[in-house]
């Protein structure tokens, strides 16, 4: 099978390390997503595998094929490793035709002309751009741009495609019906796949799994639905899905069923339990992340209902976004009933709650 393997990856810039050692594998057949915040590494990820930069220290791997090892000093350029890659300015050549374009990857691998008139017309009626063979770059949209891009990395069957933010050029709309059928090529072709972007949304939609990164590391590896129920780290939960931090003190941590329940007091003497990884110490500083969407407005008291203090709310569409104040801290929860400013109540349920030591 045809995995790619990374092991302790590292390049350094100086002092800066862009990636700092990274390992991962993906596996073949699968979309595997490097999510995160500009400059924490993706691109230079990618980069890193695809053999268009030299890493400072590690391996890669793909199948039985060494391509990096600083060990052996083992490189293979770009064109040894045959990844077909897209990145967000699509490249294309501006004086040759979409035909031409999408048929260079196999003049250069000296496929004969029958058949790469047979996969050209085949790889433009998979993105969707039949008819355009003989138009230029420039008498097309962005987003048709990108397909003859897309087309041009698939039509030669690489073993493994490299995606750098492809459509982050996109307007909205045009962004959103993008990552459908970017995902059904994906699939319909059994393409392995590494998807960069900064967009927690796309990377929640196309995902088999997703590798959470900040400054150079990989902070949580795993399905869109354990990134985002089960966040491993603060970095994740407010990166993905925007969660509330709430700070507080452990006041006592312990084992109950299946779960590690762990009571918090906040700064204004209020309690809140939450779930925690591992039981925590009696004293030791906390957060507790809360996503928006799990609170709700809370009428009488009880466990874990808290006193709470609305003040603004904005209409976001199809429910509303509240602001709250709580224990000194401002929150955001999404309600279908915009509050007044007052005083009044919320209740977050304690398996929505998770409870990280505060770093
Ligand atoms: N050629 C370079 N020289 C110095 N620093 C670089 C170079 N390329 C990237 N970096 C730094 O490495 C870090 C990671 O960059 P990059 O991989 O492009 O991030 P991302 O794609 O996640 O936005 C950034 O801090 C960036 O400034
Ligand atoms: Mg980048």
């Amino acid at each position: 099978m045809n995995k790619l393997v990374l092991e302790n990856l590292t390049k350094s810039y100086g002092e800066v390390h862009a990636v700092n050692n990274i390992s991962l594998t993906v596996e073949q057949g699968e979309f595997l997503t490097l999510l995160g915040p500009s400059g924490c590494g993706k691109s230079t990820t990618l980069a890193a595998i695809a053999g268009l930069d030299r890493p400072t220290s590690g391996v890669v791997r793909f199948g039985d094929h060494v391509l990096f090892d600083d060990m052996s000093g083992r490189f293979a350029p770009p064109e040894k490793r045959g990844f077909g890659v897209v990145f967000q300015s699509y490249a294309l050549w501006p004086h040759l035709t979409v035909e031409r374009n999408v048929s260079m990857p196999l003049e250069l691998r000296r496929v004969s002309r029958a058949e790469r008139t047979r996969r050209v017309g085949e790889t433009l009626e998979l993105v969707g751009l039949s008819g355009f063979e003989k138009r230029y770059p420039g008498e097309l949209s962005g987003g048709q741009q990108q397909r003859v891009a897309l087309a041009r990395a698939v039509v030669f069957r690489p073993p493994l495609l490299l995606l750098d933010e492809p459509l982050s050029n996109l307007d909205a709309q045009l962004r959103q019906s993008a990552r459908v059928w970017l995902k059904e090529i994906q699939r319909e072709l059994g393409l392995t796949a590494i998807y960069v972007t900064h967009d927690q949304e796309e990377a929640l939609a196309m995902s088999d799994r997703i590798a959470v990164m900040r400054a150079g590391k990989i902070v949580q590896l795993g399905t869109p639905q354990e990134i985002y129920e089960r966040p491993q780290h603060p970095f994740a939960a407010t990166f993905i899905g925007s969660a509330n931090l709430i700070e507080g003190i452990v006041e006592q941590s312990a084992r109950r069923g299946d779960a590690i329940v762990t009571r918090l007091r906040l700064a204004d003497g209020q309690h809140l339990d939450g779930h925690s990884a591992v039981p925590m110490a009696a004293g030791t500083k906390a957060k507790l992340a809360v996503r928006g969407e799990r609170m709700r407005v809370a009428e009488e008291s009880g466990a874990n209902t808290l006193d709470a203090g609305f003040t603004t709310a904005s209409y976001l569409g199809n429910h509303y976004e509240q602001k709250l104040m709580l224990a000194g801290q401002e929150i955001r929860m999404l309600v279908d009933v915009p509050q007044p400013e007052r005083a009044g109540k919320i209740h977050i349920a304690e398996s929505d709650a998770l409870v990280f030591s505060a770093e």
